[in-house]
This record gives C-alpha cells, sequence and structure tokens, in this order.
C-alpha cells in the first residue's frame, strides 16, 4: 500500500509538472505544445484530485476548435523552439496556431466521466461544451466517413503513427518534393523507439500536401496522399458517439443526430472485420485492400460496444505471448518490434480503454489482467510514454501526463471511483 500510496503521490506531482495553467504537456522537450488526446486523459486523471482542473484541460482544448467544426491534434499555445513539425511548418492560419488534422475523440466520452464525478459542479461546464462535442463529432462524418467507417487522412491523425497498419499505404507516397529537415524528437529519444525516416518522409509529404491545398477537405478526401480506415478512430467515436448521446439525455437535447451515426458506424464496423486474420483490420480506401494488421486498435471494439467472440480467441493469443498486455502490434508478426513506438510497446491509454471495454462487456478477469499489467509496468518502470511489453523496459518520453493520469483514473489499485461509475455488466468470466 505504500508503495501504490507513494506512486499516486508521483502520477499527481507528475501532472502538476506538465501543467501550464490551462492545459498539460505530454512530457517536457518531446511534445512541448497541447495535444488533443494527451488532454483529454489529463482531463480524467485531474478529475481524481482537482475537477475543475479537468473542465479547465477540456475547455481549453476546444477553445481551438477550427469553424469547421475541427478539433486540432496540437495547439501551439506559445512559440517554442526545438519541436518538428512547428506552427510554421502546418501553416494554418488560426490563432493560436495549430496542426491541420485532428486525433481519436475520445473527449465527449471522458467528459461524461467527469461530469458523473460532480453532477452538480459539472452540469454548466457540459452545457457549454456539449455544442462543441456536436460539431466536433459532425466534421467527423462530413469529413472523415467512407460508409461508416471512419477514415484518417494521415497517421499522425490516428494517435499511432508508425503503426504496421499504415505500412501498405505509406509505400505508394511521393517523397520526391520532401527534402531536408531536422527531427527534434530523435535528441530526447533513443532513435530506435521512434518512427523510422521512411515514415517520416512521408509524414511530411502529407503535410505539404494538405498546406498546399490550404486544408481543403474536399481535396483531401479526394486526391489526398493517405486515406485509411481505421478500427482505432471508429471504435472511439462510436463509443464517444454513445456517451454523447447519455449526455444529451442528461441535458434534455436532441439526441437524434447522434443515433443516426451510432446506426452509421454500427454498420461500418462489420466492414472492418478481416476474416482472414481473425481481427478488425486497417482498409486503405484508394485501394480497398486490408493491411492484415493484427494491433490493438481492434482490441478497442468492447470499448465501443461491439461483442466479437472471434476477436476474444485473437485477444488471449496475443496476449498470451508477450510478458504484459496489450502489445500494440502482435507478437507473432515480423513487423513486431517491442521498443518502436507504435509497432509493439504497451501503451498505457490504449489499455485503459481495452480494459474499460471488456469489463463493461463483462469480461472481468480479463479487464482485470491488462489493468493489474498497466499498473505492474508503472511500478517497475515509472510514467514512460509506452513500455517494452516483454521485459517491461520504459520507453519513449518520461514523467509522461497521460501515464500518470491514467493511473490515477484507472490503474492504480486506489483508483476505484471510475471503475464504480462505468455500469458495469454483470460477469462472464
Ligand atoms: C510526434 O511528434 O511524434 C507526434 O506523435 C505527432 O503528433
Amino acid at each position: 500500500m505504500i508503495v501504490i500510496n507513494f506512486l499516486d503521490e508521483q502520477a499527481k506531482k507528475i501532472m502538476l509538472g506538465n501543467d501550464k495553467g490551462n492545459y498539460t504537456v505530454p512530457t517536457v522537450g518531446l511534445y512541448p505544445y497541447q495535444w488533443n488526446w494527451d488532454s483529454a486523459f489529463a482531463a480524467l486523471g485531474f478529475a481524481t484530485f482537482d475537477i475543475n482542473r479537468a473542465w479547465i484541460e477540456l475547455e481549453t482544448l476546444f477553445s481551438s476548435q477550427w469553424s469547421n467544426g475541427m478539433v486540432p491534434h496540437i495547439i501551439f499555445h506559445q512559440s517554442i523552439a526545438g519541436y518538428f513539425p512547428g506552427p510554421d511548418v502546418w501553416d494554418t492560419n488560426q490563432v493560436p496556431q495549430t496542426s491541420g488534422i485532428s486525433q481519436p475523440p475520445v473527449a465527449a466520452s471522458f467528459a461524461r466521466l467527469i461530469f458523473d464525478k460532480d453532477k452538480e459542479f459539472g452540469l454548466d461546464r457540459l452545457k457549454e461544451l456539449f455544442p462543441k462535442f456536436m460539431a466536433s463529432h459532425r466534421w467527423f462524418f462530413e469529413h472523415r466517413n467512407e460508409n461508416g467507417m471512419i477514415v484518417v487522412n494521415h497517421p499522425w491523425e490516428s494517435g499511432r503513427d508508425n503503426a504496421p497498419e499504415w505500412d501498405e499505404a505509406m509505400q505508394n507516397i511521393d517523397i520526391s518534393n520532401v527534402g531536408e529537415y531536422d527531427r527534434n524528437d530523435l535528441s530526447h529519444v533513443d532513435p530506435h523507439m521512434r518512427p523510422q525516416k521512411q515514415d517520416y518522409d512521408r509524414f511530411m509529404a502529407i503535410v505539404y500536401f494538405a498546406r498546399a491545398c490550404n486544408w481543403n477537405e474536399k481535396t483531401m478526401a479526394k486526391n489526398g496522399p493517405f486515406r485509411v480506415a481505421d478500427s482505432g478512430m471508429t471504435f472511439i467515436l462510436l463509443r464517444a458517439n454513445r456517451d454523447l448521446l447519455e449526455i444529451a439525455k442528461i441535458l434534455g437535447e436532441d439526441g437524434s443526430e447522434i443515433e443516426r451515426w451510432i446506426k452509421t458506424i454500427e454498420r461500418g464496423v462489420e466492414q472492418l472485420w478481416n476474416p482472414k486474420i481473425g481481427a478488425y483490420d486497417a482498409i486503405n480506401i484508394r485501394t480497398g485492400t486490408f493491411a492484415n494488421s493484427i494491433s490493438s486498435a481492434s482490441f478497442l471494439c468492447w470499448y465501443g460496444g461491439v461483442e466479437n467472440s472471434t476477436l476474444l480467441e485473437t485477444f488471449e493469443r496475443v496476449i498470451k505471448s508477450s510478458t504484459y498486455s496489450v502489445p500494440s502490434h502482435d507478437p507473432n508478426s515480423e513487423k513486431f518490434e517491442p521498443f518502436r513506438y507504435w509497432r509493439g510497446p504497451v501503451w498505457g491509454v490504449i489499455n485503459t480503454m481495452i480494459g474499460m471495454g471488456l469489463k463493461q462487456m463483462g469480461h472481468n478477469k480479463r479487464a482485470e489482467k491488462v489493468r493489474s499489467d498497466t499498473a505492474v509496468l508503472i511500478a517497475k518502470s515509472g510514467f514512460a510514454e509506452y513500455f517494452n511489453p516483454i521485459d517491461a523496459s520504459p520507453a519513449g518520453g518520461r514523467d509522461f501526463t497521460w501515464t500518470a493520469a491514467i493511473w490515477l483514473a484507472w490503474a492504480s489499485p486506489n483508483a476505484s471511483d471510475f471503475q464504480e461509475i462505468l455500469g458495469v455488466k454483470n460477469g462472464r468470466d
């Protein structure tokens, strides 16, 4: 218990150390601005000890929402030398400056959890945010919807930058105009834990294409170099819509548009099922081909409220192949790399969503394994950005906001609050 209390205190210290007053940086140095889904996880963490600060985090994030409803993936509140690609590279003409793509929309789901912690305190805050959540979800349906599957226009948009599911679609991207650039990330983190140059060249080619067409969504949808349906995005938005519908009910708002969104994605999800690998997969919209990649994004189906018994078997096989659950890529695949970012390591934030989903669908034992493995990784290796799933070594940035946040909100044995709120089904296993 002493160790757990110590880790709780350390997690709070990390969050406060990364706190810039009204937003939180993911970690000092490597990520010096506000990132979209990092901030939503930060809000969940703050809610365990400072509910007002939790709402402020979400409010700051949505104060940079574009007029078309998009919530950008990075908000450059102040100019800081040493991050690439910085605001001038994105050149999106926003105040404050922002990137030009979005990130997984976890905010509405976490706002619901934060509201449930103190309903009286949160009601007015939730009311203010509701139309912004609606505009953000509407933007996804207008610009990232392919037949009910949610697509990303850039691997960064998925939050899982160099996952093997993008490899095939990335191969065909023309990099002849990319030229030279300096990557600052490699001065903070060991290169074997980060995406490779071949990935970064293509990341930049997509940014330059979108910048050249002035971030025009129609042009990017039609001719952009990258457009891939992502099971991670699809399940996260499905879940966010279910939570937004509950929020609409609480506020007495009309939920019919949200109900239509839910039905649309429920149909879309079925197309992402790849029977060949027994998992939900990514589909390259330009070619119609599956990536044939088993990743932790597939295991977000329970978080999305979708049951699939074949996927449970795949999940069992994947976690048995790894010392700690849940590796971001199948350890039996030749593409598995235990240290390299989204090609193998365990990410606490993904585990949180998988664990919440499993629990809500009644898979209690599996949910508890995901939670306790996450707790052991943090207890052994600290609040790292991600972890080697075989030997638990810490990887990426250290003193990381979202790892501290999910410790406080979910992984710590003291984190009972949200578990109770989540409306768990009677255990089946
Ligand atoms: C980075 O800088 O590595 C981020 O993932 C891009 O958003």
